[in-house]
């Protein structure tokens, strides 16, 4: 199905399934490369990244562990700037190798407020995965060490990301169309 309709809009295929695994896949060997051996903790950021996380922790078949967190910042196709924490920390992060998993990086302000809460703890390391990004959006500055694609302004739904809460289980992302 090219096009979809969820709620009051209407989406269409942008980025097929087939392309976001190679894009996944590659990043994977890029984190397996740059931390064998140092066992991080990965810490996917729900809901977005529950699909992504699921499907990149796979490929990165080295010793790691996982621990979920949960924010939230947006309603309806806007963020509102302002970040809820909702499941925080669940793990001790001192000395590890942290990675945080991200669905898309669009003004920027929920990735800065989670590497300002993090480093706080005192990790060895902390590294931003995202699966994707809108440059052209960006409110600061946002250091990302794997991206797996850069998207235009649009709004997009889907392999995770939703919109108000629907679309986030499809296979590949779709964009607004109306
Ligand atoms: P930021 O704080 O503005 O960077 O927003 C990041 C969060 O907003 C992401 O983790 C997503 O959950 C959500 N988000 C941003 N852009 C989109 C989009 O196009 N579709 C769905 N969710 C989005
Ligand atoms: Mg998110």
């Amino acid at each position: 199905m090219d096009t979809i309709q969820v709620l009051d809009k209407t989406f269409k295929v942008s980025i097929s399934e087939a392309q976001i695994l190679k894009e996944v896949r590659r990043v994977a060997q890029e984190i397996k490369q740059d931390l064998d051996g140092k066992e991080p903790l990965f810490l996917p950021v729900l809901n977005g990244s529950f699909i992504f996380a699921a499907d990149l922790l796979r490929e990165v078949d080295i010793p790691c562990e996982v621990s979920f967190i949960k924010l939230t910042s947006y309603q309806g196709t806007h963020s509102t700037g302002e970040i809820r924490e909702v499941i925080g920390l669940a793990k001790d992060i001192t000395n590890r190798h942290v990675v945080i998993v991200e669905d898309i990086i669009d003004s920027g302000l929920t990735m800065a407020h989670m590497i300002e809460t993090l480093k706080a703890h005192n990790p060895a390391s902390i590294k931003v995965c995202t699966l994707l990004m809108k440059p052209n959006a960006l409110k600061v500055e946002v250091p990302v060490d794997y991206c797996c694609m850069k998207i235009p302004n649009d709004f997009i739904l889907g392999y995770g990301l939703d919109y108000d809460g629907f679309g986030r289980n499809t296979r590949d992302i779709y964009t607004v169309v109306g």
